[in-house]
């Protein structure tokens, strides 16, 4: 009886052990992906203390997973991920008693290659799956300022790139640069986009009509690769030209224009640069800022910022002061009050900040005031000249309650007239409009931060 029991045990040892030898070699193979993606998930939890360096690994380790885990779906039986659920929970034990992260095998997707596109796509689905931000990415460009009259930057196009220079314009949102097949002289002037020398070239054909008050382009949409201030937007559209009328752009000193406003104002509805940034990932904060220098030299032009507002090479420790979008257009916001001197001379009017503007344009009837108390002359052109030597007293708006003062000196213009004398023009101009326009003078005093996720301008005093 003793003998027949020890018999029975001994063959069903023998099975177990069998059974459980063939469960280990094929969970062996076919788990380790879920095995790793468990690992990752476990040290996520246990381990406060994750380094930079870490984080990197985790991120391409988990980039190199999603791909193989969408290959391997079709393939994977039942019985094997039934095996493989088994193993996990194994697997989750040992890595929560310490196994060090560094032992995690990446070497099972030998074809996979590892681009900063898939890297960016996974830092915003990390990003987003914490409702944080670890992908911070942001990139500047040198404004290069040309007589305080015009602000432009370099900007890329295409694969490999082409260079043009062009006008940030944070009063329209499209982006344009001179076609290959526009025979307009202000094309013949300037770099023209070659489509057939990008690799990254879409067509998209339909056409495109775009009006400024300085003058108006015609041309076709295309997309292709954007690089500005060191990002690279995939898929922008954009318009080619095929006709730049006129004398406007014949000696412009840029060749397209780079639109920073609201798609609402976008010709076509086209998606424009920043959204596309915020939507791409390309910038983690969805906020731009400008800072222009006066002096009108090119090293002393200013910077644009992408996806960070970090403009204390600017503006020292001065803080900003914010106020909402009233009008998601322009840049618009509530002016509450402006002052020459102690003068109170409007009361709330709306105002837009336009980069692409020289100058400030105010209401007619403001503009009329100003002059009056300035003490200069206006012409029949829409300018008030008035001699250098004239005391300008200094000019408050007043924002969110805050007083933004800028010093009267800063408010005229030397400028040289048709029979080569030099006056002085007050920076304030007139126009038809029930808004303000405050140009590039506004912006050299005023660093601007443009944030876009919570629809609110900034100004802050530069130094
Ligand atoms: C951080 O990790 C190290 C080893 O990687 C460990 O010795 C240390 O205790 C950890 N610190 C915390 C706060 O978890
Ligand atoms: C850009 O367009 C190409 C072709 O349509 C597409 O394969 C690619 O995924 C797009 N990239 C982005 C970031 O939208
Ligand atoms: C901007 O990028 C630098 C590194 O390129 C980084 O150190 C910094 O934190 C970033 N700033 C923001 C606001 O994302």
């Amino acid at each position: 009886m003793r003998c027949r029991v020890l018999v029975l045990c001994a063959f069903i040892c023998l099975f177990v052990l069998l059974v459980e030898g063939r469960q280990r070699k094929v969970s062996r193979s076919g788990a380790r992906s879920v095995a790793v993606q468990n690992r990752q998930r476990n040290h996520r939890r246990t381990n406060n203390n994750n380094s930079n360096a870490r984080r990197g690994n985790r991120l391409s380790a988990r980039s190199n997973n999603q791909k193989r885990r969408r290959l391997n779906a079709a393939k994977r039986n039942k019985r094997r991920s039934s095996l493989a659920k088994k193993s996990e929970r194994k697997s989750t034990s040992s890595a929560s008693s310490g196994s060090s992260y560094a032992t995690i095998p990446l070497d099972f997707k030998q074809n996979f290659v590892r681009t900063t596109d898939n890297l960016r796509a996974d830092k915003v689905f990390v990003a987003h799956r914490y409702g944080g931000s670890f992908a911070k990415t942001n990139g500047s460009a040198r404004l290069t300022n040309t007589g305080n009259m015009e602000y432009t930057c370099k900007m890329t196009l295409g694969t490999p790139k082409q260079s043009f220079t062009v006008l940030p314009d944070t009063g329209s949102s499209n982006v344009w640069v001179p076609g290959l097949y526009c025979t307009s002289k202000a094309c013949r002037t300037h770099n023209r986009y070659r489509p057939r020398k990008s690799s990254t070239f879409i067509k998209v054909g339909k056409k495109f009509a775009i009006e400024y008050g300085s003058g108006a382009v015609q041309g076709v949409l295309a997309k292709d690769k954007l690089g500005i201030a060191g990002l690279s937007i995939a898929n922008q559209t954009f318009a080619i030209t095929t006709n730049e009328p006129g004398s406007a752009f014949v000696d412009a000193l840029f060749d397209g224009i780079l639109g920073l406003g609201y798609e609402s104002i976008s010709v076509d509805k086209v998606k424009t640069p920043v959204q596309n940034m915020c939507s791409q990932g390309v910038i983690s904060t969805c906020k731009f800022a400008i800072c222009m220098r006066g002096g009108g030299s090119s090293s002393r032009g200013g910077v644009i910022i992408f996806g960070s507002t970090d403009t204390s090479a600017y503006t020292g420790t001065n803080s900003y002061t914010y106020t909402p979008v009233t009008k998601k257009g322009y840049w618009q916001f509530a002016l509450e009050a402006f002052y020459v001197g102690s003068t109170k001379v409007s009361g709330t009017s709306q105002a837009i900040v336009d980069s692409g503007t020289s100058l400030i344009a105010a209401p007619c009837a403001i503009y009329h005031k100003i002059n009056k108390i300035i003490g200069c002359t206006e012409t029949s052109s829409g300018e008030c000249w008035m001699k250098c030597s004239k005391a300008v007293k200094a000019f408050t708006f007043v924002v969110n309650g805050q007083k933004l003062v800028i010093p009267g000196d800063k408010m005229k213009m030397r400028v040289r007239t048709n029979k080569g004398n030099i006056v002085c023009i007050s920076v304030v101009t007139c126009m038809n409009t029930n808004f303000w326009i405050l140009g590039d003078p506004f912006m050299r005093n005023y660093c601007t931060v443009f944030d876009m996720a919570n629809n609110k301008i900034g100004f802050a005093s530069s130094t």
